[in-house]
């Protein structure tokens, strides 16, 4: 299939310049081997600093969210342009969080798409479904609808990244099991199949999400269609470095 393994951590509300930068320099010797992308997604604020800790090495530095407008009067927003300015390489849209606190809609997701695409940022958009509608049998349902909208007239998927995270396993130390994401995911790649071609969808990087560690990487990356994960708690510790290399000894 020729996908290359991408793991991200999502560092979220958390961190300072200065633990930030320090863990950065931890993990730099601990993942420059690794046979994986390496993303950090860090608070916007931390974004140039963390830029600067991790230059030259393979640790590439993300944001949490784009606005969709390329400028314009949206107090508190940041523009993908600025982020570009400032050496990032990623940004997460759509995060769960997002969209249960503050609002976000898979319209509004995909608008922040198209933005982060344009200035030429790779997007990991994230979609799941909560544990009600997985225990009334509409996680297909809720995830079609979350990549048809939220992926709308995209000109070429394979430029996009999905994070599969289920919202129920997010900061619950309740992960899927690998059968369970390896399942759902394979819906994903089917879905992006329909939608776009079914040899792109072969080609875009699928990510699992959702209290993912140390202990349960190595079982989730060997489903044949879990490309990566994206990380929140264990990002923020050395925990991360033995998730990106999950693939050794
Ligand atoms: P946890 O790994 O803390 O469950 O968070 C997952 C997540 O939301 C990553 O975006």
């Amino acid at each position: 299939m020729g996908r290359r393994p991408f793991i991200a951590g999502n560092w979220k509300m958390n961190m300072t310049a200065a633990s930030g930068a320090k863990l950065i320099g931890e993990l730099k010797p601990l993942v420059k081997d690794a046979n994986c992308d390496v993303a950090l997604c860090v608070p916007a604020i931390l974004i140039p600093e963390m830029v600067k800790a991790a230059a030259g090495s393979n640790i590439k530095i993300g944001a949490e969210n784009v606005h969709w407008a390329p400028s314009g009067a949206y107090t508190g927003e940041i523009s993908a342009e600025m982020l570009k300015e400032y050496g990032v390489e990623y940004v997460i849209i759509g995060h769960s969080e997002r969209r249960q606190y503050f609002g976000e809609t898979d319209e509004s997701v995909n608008m922040r798409l198209h933005a982060a695409l344009k200035a030429g940022l790779t997007p990991i958009v994230c979609v799941g479904e909560m544990l009600a509608e997985r225990e009334a049998g509409k996680t297909d349902k809720v995830l079609d609808r979350q990549l048809t909208v939220g992926l709308g007239g995209v000109d070429d998927i394979t430029k996009v990244v999905i994070a599969y995270e289920p919202v129920w396993a997010i900061g619950t130390g309740k992960t899927a099991t690998d059968e369970q994401a390896q399942e759902t995911i394979a819906h994903i790649r089917k879905k992006i199949g329909e939608l776009f071609c079914p040899m792109c969808a072969q080609k875009v990087i699928i990510q699992y999400g959702g209290s993912m560690n140390a202990g349960n990487c190595k079982g989730l990356m060997a489903q044949p269609d879990i490309d990566g994960g994206l990380i929140g708690g264990a990002s923020l510790k050395l925990d991360f470095a033995t998730i990106v290399n999950y693939d050794k000894e």
